[in-house]
């Protein structure tokens, strides 16, 4: 069979990223531009800035995703986009250009959901997972545990109650002073702690499915307004409690589904800490993990190319209507 050339195309938040995936396993090219820097002292996502970077680089990272996959235009056999979750604004401009472009080139268009994504994102190792399988996804805007059938058969098994991982993360670096975006920093100064042992915070022994952070994250603020501790300890310490508040509930959905796999993806997903305790749980627990390779565990377009491609496999295609969906789930396809 010919080799089928999928082109993905990510701008739901403040990347704006494009790649051609070949058969939906091999990554070709991979693109990212992100306007991160110009949201830095805003503390978060900007939407007015990260939609006017949307437009500005987009045919830049497309044409270049191209040219470095070695390929012509007129090779493209799928236009894969991101239509939700995200912002509105972004969404449209990456589904705007996708459309053009699936209109000129005479060549189906499919609309991809960000969150399944991530989890896809998985699929480009060498061993790949295998249906069905235990996804956890880790991002900026959200916490989902999900039990993914195929996949175009999602269910969803937990949900945030408040905040999600990442923009607690980014709440947190914000209230400890360290700027936007807080995964990073705060994985790098929680590193730095050493011999500094504090503790205000105790995570519930609970049974749910469910995450919550708006404790942890109140809990640092009112600590470091009370108490002069290092910046690296505080940070230690709210790190540890999101692994505790994770692998509490993973745990359990682990033990619900019987699930013999554990998947994770999202932006979350690339701290070295928590992929530290991902594999010990998993290995205490007997199932098998998979985490993202950390170039793609945040937004990139391979992991819409990649999962354009199977749904097209599936039947699936959009059609010229295809919109912005900004509150999509992680259990919808279409
Ligand atoms: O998946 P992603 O790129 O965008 C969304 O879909 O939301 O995730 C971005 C999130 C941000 O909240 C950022 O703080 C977090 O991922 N993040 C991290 C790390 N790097 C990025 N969180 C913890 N540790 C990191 N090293
Ligand atoms: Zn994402």
């Amino acid at each position: 069979m010919a080799d089928f050339f999928s082109l993905g195309i990510e701008t739901s938040c403040d990347e704006t990223s494009a790649s051609v995936v070949c058969n939906g396993r091999k990554i070709l090219s991979n693109v990212v531009s992100s306007s991160l820097k110009e949201h830095s002292k805003y503390g978060g996502v900007v939407p007015e800035i990260a939609c006017r970077a949307q437009l500005e680089t987009i045919s830049i990272v497309v044409e270049k995703a191209i040219k470095d996959a070695g390929i012509n235009k007129s090779e493209l056999n799928l236009i894969a986009v991101t239509y939700g979750p995200g912002l509105v604004g972004a969404l449209l401009i990456g589904i705007s250009f996708a459309k053009g472009l699936s209109i000129s080139l005479n060549v189906p268009l499919i609309g991809v959901n960000h969150l399944q994504a991530h989890l896809y994102g998985n699929f480009f190792q060498r061993i790949k997972p295998e249906f069905p399988y235990l996804g956890l996804v880790i991002s900026g805007g959200h916490t989902n545990l999900v039990w993914m059938k195929s996949f175009v058969n999602c269910k969803i098994l937990g949900e945030t109650t408040d905040d999600a991982v990442g923009e607690t993360f980014d709440k947190v670096a914000r209230i400890l002073g360290l700027g936007y975006p807080g995964g990073p920093v705060i994985e790098k100064k929680a590193a730095q702690a050493h011999g500094d042992k504090i503790n205000f915070y105790k995570s519930s022994d609970s049974e749910s499915l469910n995450f919550s952070f708006s404790g942890l994250k109140t809990a640092v603020l009112y600590y470091v307004k009370k108490n002069p501790a290092p910046v690296s300890a505080v940070a230690k310490r709210f790190q540890s409690a999101v692994g505790d508040i994770l692998i509490l509930r993973t745990r359990n959905a682990i033990h619900i589904t019987k699930a013999k796999q554990l998947v994770l993806g999202g932006g979350v997903s690339v701290n070295s800490y928590l992929r530290k305790r991902f594999a010990d749980m998993a290995r205490e627990e007997k199932v098998k993990l998979f985490l993202p390779d950390v170039r793609l565990c945040l937004d990139n377009g391979a992991m819409v190319a990649g999962l354009g491609y199977q749904l097209f496999l599936k039947g699936y295609t959009s059609g010229i209507d295809l919109s912005a969906v900004p509150d999509l789930e992680i259990s919808k396809v279409r």
